[in-house]
């Protein structure tokens, strides 16, 4: 029987912290620009499921999204304390039922019986509600490669770490995992390296690699071409990894577009060929005060053209007077289609947290990095982007300071080395851009999870 003339509904779990969202709620977009007469529930608390649900309609149909509030288990009239962790623990800790309750909700409201469960990875108790249902889960790791190797690879971690002095011996290498060698133990989230499985967050993620068994298959944003030696590991280690990435090319998916409500484009048009720097540090965290000055002056020294997304209205005022200063070089809005932003010849490099998301719209783009990671996975994405594909370079310290700001700039827009980075990254991009081109790994890896997704049950 076909798969669509039995009614499908696949019910998206959000783990609604900094980028996860956005990316999943991206891949659903693609599933049900592919499978019009699917259903797809998309589960997340409530702040700005409106707000992006609302840019989405802008954008034409989705018809068959909708989306749906969970709890975000915060205590009745909670106040942000400052703590990021704070609110990722009551979330934690309202999950499972959150979503179980809503999802029975649902089912009611819609008359349709969940078929399918995508959901971000971290979510991995939806591997039992999924066994309840009788129906497949499929977690989307919406990190890279080597951040979901180094978790399976917890329990070895842990233990080689400790014979050789715990986690302080910090230039301990991984060299004895598959394609790792080259990250070293200070380089991995701290919350894989917490032994305290009282913790909520850590506990989250050590349960997930537990369930990781129990997935019909795993979602990756990347492509087959981009590690083979740490992806092939993975497929030997799990049932099905289905690499779909990159999610996104500046060249296609014309309906993903984002408004250039700040002119960021036009602007971009009247600067030189590959001069100016794109400055975002994600959607998460501002750098502190002392080091967004270090940057400041370094921009200011060099006389870098710049485009910077900055989306901390408390740390503008103390900014101001630079960007007053230099706006005849630079141009500073609080939000940018930064895909597009990338994609523009006027850009030269990229200076960035090292987020996945990120760093995989720079590879699609082809542009250089300059890194200052800060937490999760960002310092093991810092490491491989300088030291296994060379593609990019840290600031010296791993903090911003002036002088290591400057050499870094130099490197990459003066130095022979910044051509070699070029180089390196337009290979990759070549390699992405055939992967999700007609036959290419990940637009075949697609079709499949979208076979997987959509199958109702009962055939
Ligand atoms: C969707 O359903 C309509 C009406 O039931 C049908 O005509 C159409 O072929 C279906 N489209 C796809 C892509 O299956
Ligand atoms: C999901 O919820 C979080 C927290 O409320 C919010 O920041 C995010 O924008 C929402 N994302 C989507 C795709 O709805
Ligand atoms: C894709 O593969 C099919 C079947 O092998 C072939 O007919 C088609 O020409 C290929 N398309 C491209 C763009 O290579």
């Amino acid at each position: 029987m076909s798969s669509t003339t039995k009614k499908s509904h696949v019910a998206a779990l959000a783990f609604p912290f900094a980028s996860h969202p956005n990316v999943l709620l991206h891949l659903v977009q693609k599933l049900a620009a592919a499978a019009p007469n699917v259903t797809f529930s998309f589960f997340n608390t409530t702040i700005s499921n409106q707000k992006l649900f609302s840019t989405i309609k802008l954008h034409g149909g989705y018809e068959n999204i909708k989306s749906y509030d969970v709890h975000d288990g915060a205590p009745e009239g909670y106040v942000f304390s400052g703590n990021p962790l704070d609110p990722i623990n009551y979330f934690i800790k309202a999950t499972p039922d959150n979503f179980k309750k809503r999802l029975e909700e649902v089912v009611d409201e819609t008359g349709l019986k969940i078929s399918c469960l995508l959901t971000d990875a971290f979510l991995g108790f939806s591997a039992e509600i999924a066994k309840e249902l009788g129906i497949p889960w499929v977690p989307f790791w919406t990190a890279g490669p080597h951040s979901l190797s180094a978790h399976l690879y917890t329990d070895a971690i842990l233990k080689a770490l400790a014979s050789a002095g715990g986690a302080q011996n910090e230039d301990r290498t991984l060299e004895f995992l598959p394609g790792l060698s080259a990250i070293h133990a200070s380089d991995l989230p701290i919350e894989l390296l917490s032994d305290n499985l009282d913790q909520p967050f850590p506990k989250m993620l050590y349960n997930m690699i537990l369930a990781f068994p129990r997935a019909k298959a795993i979602v990756q944003n990347c492509f087959d071409g981009l590690d083979p030696t740490v992806t092939n590991d993975l497929k030997s280690k799990l049932n099905q990894v289905l690499n779909i990435g990159p999610l996104v090319l500046p060249s296609q998916e014309s309906s993903f577009k984002l408004e250039d409500q700040f002119n960021c484009l036009a602007w971009l048009n009247k600067q030189e060929k590959s001069s100016v720097a794109y400055i975002c540090f994600g959607t998460m965290l501002t750098p502190p005060p002392q080091e967004l000055l270090a940057l400041t002056e370094a921009i200011q020294e060099k006389n870098v053209p710049y485009i910077w997304s900055f989306q901390d209205d408390s740390k503008l005022p103390m900014l101001k007077e630079f960007f007053e200063r230099t706006n005849n070089i630079g141009k500073v809005v609080p939000w940018t289609p930064q895909l597009e932003v990338l994609a523009h010849q006027s850009v030269g490099v990229f200076i960035t947290h090292c987020g996945w998301s990120s760093l995989m719209e720079s590879i699609a783009c082809g542009v250089p990095m300059i890194c200052r990671p800060f937490f999760g996975d960002q310092k093991l994405n810092r490491r491989v982007i300088e030291d296994v594909w060379q593609i990019g370079v840290g600031i010296k310290g791993g903090v911003l300071t002036k002088g290591g700001m400057l050499s870094a700039l130099d490197m990459v827009l003066e130095m022979e080395i910044g051509n070699k980075m070029r180089v390196n990254i337009a290979q990759l991009k070549e390699c992405a851009t055939k992967a999700v081109a007609e036959n290419g790994s990940s637009c075949e890896n697609f079709k499949i999870l979208l076979e997987i997704v959509t199958s109702s049950q009962d055939e």
